[in-house]
């Protein structure tokens, strides 16, 4: 079985609009395409139901409805009870609800795992908890290769530690992480796991009961959705972890780790993130199966999209004198988020690529210490290189095309 491209750019307005026209897009770890069932959704909602929501007249009863709906559907997706599942307004305001909570559970003394893999959003929030007390320890990654080595996190581990927070894949070494063999390890030790999904997510939704980490975070306007961060908090933590919302919130697992008000519209346009992978798993497959498996089966058929599209990328870059590939060489162990470190700013040759019709970025993308944990120079960073399932095979070949020129 493999993945329609027509019908799945039939489900994004942005392959329709005369403005995108021609240009290939390849900075979808900043951020990707919004598909059409979330900008349907979103619209109805800020034109028919845009009121306070959960009150007895019809347009609020509707607006309350969407908003669980979002938070039922997306919750089955990813294996986990809904009232698991909370929608804060970014990832990096998540994690640093959750720091918060975490340092009034802590004592003075216990440790957390950090690494210099990550992106800030999942690690500079952990390591000012060094402030308080807590004792921080740093996973780092190979200097040559950016791998996360889980034998390195094992010296790491004692009784103290409670927590190890680290990525599900990092947003420039693209390297997938084995999420349940290091929650093993971390559990083994007896501490909770923290898991960035955010670059992850957008290349398929996982079944996060099954992985096994106390927390997954990722972030919707990465996965074809709109501007919200999507948390997992499993019971167990949840309940332990100190409130963080308003106090007569306390008793419902999905309000205690977000103290702001829900951004309502754009909840329950999440719903519509359930609506693509339900037409995907449709058109494809069809046939009864329960949410998580829908999302698993349309999972493995991204996958396999992305990694035939990888590989002739990877190709191309690796064997240029002047690039320095970041992260495996091999599409199957890693997303296609493909960074290189340059003779010149990532920047500079990215705004070349874009005269070629190539959208693509440059900069340490917040990675900085994953950058600079593998001797990349600060001042250049990388040109990132990033695609999903919505991807071609022809846009793959321009981009091979643009580089040939540019570099
Ligand atoms: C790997 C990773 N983690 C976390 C974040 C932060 O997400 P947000 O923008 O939702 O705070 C990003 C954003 O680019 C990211 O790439």
């Amino acid at each position: 079985m493999r993945l329609d491209s027509d019908f799945v750019r039939a489900q994004f307005p942005a392959f329709q609009v005369p403005a995108l026209q021609g240009q290939a897009f390849f900075e979808n770890a900043g951020g990707s395409y919004t598909c059409k069932h979330v900008i349907d959704r979103l619209t109805r909602f800020y034109t028919e139901r845009k009121v306070q929501p959960y009150a007895p007249y019809v347009a609020s009863t509707l607006a309350g409805e969407e908003m669980d709906e979002a938070r039922s559907r997306m919750a089955a997706l990813l294996g986990v009870e809904t009232d698991e599942l909370s929608f804060g307004p970014s990832t990096t305001q998540n994690t640093y609800v959750l720091a918060q909570a975490f340092a009034e559970f802590l004592q003075p003394g216990e440790a957390i795992v950090v690494t210099n893999q990550d992106h800030e959003a999942n690690t500079g929030p952990w390591r000012r908890l060094a402030k308080r007390g807590i004792d921080i320890r740093e996973w780092r990654v190979d200097p040559v290769t950016g791998h996360l080595d889980p034998e390195d996190l094992e010296a790491l581990l004692d009784e103290n530690v409670r927590l190890v927070c680290f990525p599900h894949c990092s947003n420039v070494v693209g390297e997938i992480n084995p999420v349940i063999e290091i929650t093993a390890l971390a559990h083994a030790a007896g501490a909770f796991v923290c898991v960035d999904g955010v670059s992850y997510a957008p290349h398929g939704f996982v079944d996060v009961g099954s992985l096994g980490p106390d927390i997954y975070l990722f972030s919707a306007y990465k996965t074809y959705g709109p501007h919200q961060g999507l948390m997992v908090i499993r019971r167990v933590l949840g309940g332990l972890l100190p409130n963080q919302g308003h106090e007569f919130n306390g008793d419902a697992l999905y309000k205690r780790f977000t103290p702001a008000g829900p951004d309502h519209a754009q909840v329950a346009a999440c719903a519509g993130m359930a609506d693509y992978i339900d037409a995907l798993f449709d058109h494809h497959i069809g046939g009864p199966a329960s949410p998580a498996e829908r999302g698993r089966a349309v999972h493995d058929l991204m996958r396999a999209h992305e990694e035939a599209l990888l590989a002739p990328l990877l190709d191309a870059v690796s064997g240029r004198n002047s690039v320095r590939l970041i992260g495996p060489t091999d599409a199957a162990g890693r997303a296609p988020t493909v960074a290189l470190a340059l003779e010149r700013p990532g920047e500079d040759v990215a705004a070349e690529l874009s005269r070629h019709g190539v959208m693509a970025g440059g900069g340490d993308f917040y990675a900085g210490r994953a950058l600079s944990g593998m001797g990349v120079d600060d001042s250049l960073g990388v040109l990132r290189l990033s695609f999903t399932h919505y991807t071609t095979a022809e846009e793959v070949a321009q981009l091979i095309d643009a580089l040939d020129k540019v570099l």
